[in-house]
């Protein structure tokens, strides 16, 4: 993959976020996955690259954009395997609540794990217990790993985890444990990542949640030097048949980072839609000027990149306010 990529994917979550951002507290998720959804599939069409949505909005037969299967890019340039998340937090952004983003992995071709839409087991940690720490380990024992690899008392290890009945009895046990307990209302992605990356004061990811959520994910741990393993949750016999047709025979089964991601050239950007651990969100600074903040990380250098940017609204008539 050229190294140029990187910087031309973060223009398309850029252009993701300002729309979306347009829809911030007013209570309408649905348009603010649009305006997402709808302003990325437009920048996509002026990246050099020979891309297939292999994690998207929806199959081919619901006709949605970006579609998996979907080809994108100007048809110059290297052959890769593209998942979007063009708002990650659709609730989040209808609140105006923090930490919702636009994101894009980007990987060489057939190398992205293609995740139906359904729950997944996900746990994530820093580079620090990379390698050490299992799905399948009772959390007691994650967290005495980590607490001993981050040289921390299990009183100080903090697992973030996200606000749901289905997590009760996992958060209870944390507890028991003497760790803490941080939860998000929602976007998984940040979370997870606020696990792998330094100095942001937590130490384990663990819960249930999205599925294409989850290979986003991977992208960045990878490009961060942290581990992470998950396991598909389908719910019902449909689930599974959805599993199988996607290639996955034993749902049953633990996957590794490389599982998720296989090979090391893969490429992660997001762009702050709202305030968060992560990035800051889209600033309206008055007189036609909007401030993005992105993040865009390469796996295969480990090289992040925080780019802040500054836009001019009258040169964006698409993203005109939606009274207007
Ligand atoms: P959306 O952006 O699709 O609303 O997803 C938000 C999210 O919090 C994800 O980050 C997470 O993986 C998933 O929802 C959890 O699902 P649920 O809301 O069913 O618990």
């Amino acid at each position: 993959m050229d190294r140029e990529l990187a910087l031309e994917i973060v223009r398309v979550t850029e252009a993701a976020a300002l729309a979306s951002s347009q829809w911030m507290g007013r209570g309408l998720k649905n348009e603010a996955d649009d305006a997402a959804t709808n302003a990325m599939r437009s920048m996509f069409d002026s990246v050099n690259m020979q891309g297939t949505v292999v994690i998207g909005e929806g199959e081919l037969d619901e006709a949605p954009m970006l579609y998996i299967g979907e080809k994108l890019g100007t048809g110059n340039g290297p052959e890769v395997d593209i998942a979007v998340d063009p708002l990650e937090g659709t609730n989040i952004v209808a609140k105006g609540y923090p930490n919702a983003m636009a994101i894009i992995a980007v990987a060489d071709r057939g190398t992205l794990l293609h995740a139906p839409d359904m729950y997944m087991e996900k746990l994530v940690v820093g580079p620090e217990a990379a390698g050490l720490v299992r799905l399948t380990d009772p959390i007691e024992k994650t967290i005495d790993i980590v607490a001993k690899m981050t040289q921390k008392r299990v009183r100080d290890v903090t697992v973030i985890i996200q606000e749901r009945p289905r997590h009760n009895e996992l958060v209870e046990r944390i507890r028991q444990k003497g760790a803490r307990v941080t939860f998000f209302e929602d976007g998984d992605v940040a979370a997870s990542i606020a696990a792998a990356m330094p100095r942001t004061g937590i130490d384990i990811f663990v819960g249930t949640g999205g599925a294409p959520e989850g290979v986003i994910t991977a992208a960045a741990i990878k490009a961060l030097g942290g581990d992470m393993q998950a396991r598909l949750a389908p719910m019902n016999e449909e689930e599974i048949e959805r599993c199988k047709k996607m290639g996955i025979e034993d749902t049953s089964l633990v996957l590794q980072l490389d599982d998720l991601v296989r090979g090391d050239d893969a490429i992660f950007a997001a762009t702050g839609v709202s305030s968060g651990e992560l990035l800051e969100g889209v600033r309206f600074l008055g007189s036609d000027l909007v401030e993005t903040d992105s993040i865009v990380m390469r796996a295969k250098t480990g090289t992040i990149r925080y780019i802040k940017a500054h836009h001019r609204l009258n040169q964006k008539p698409h993203l005109a306010m939606p009274e207007e």
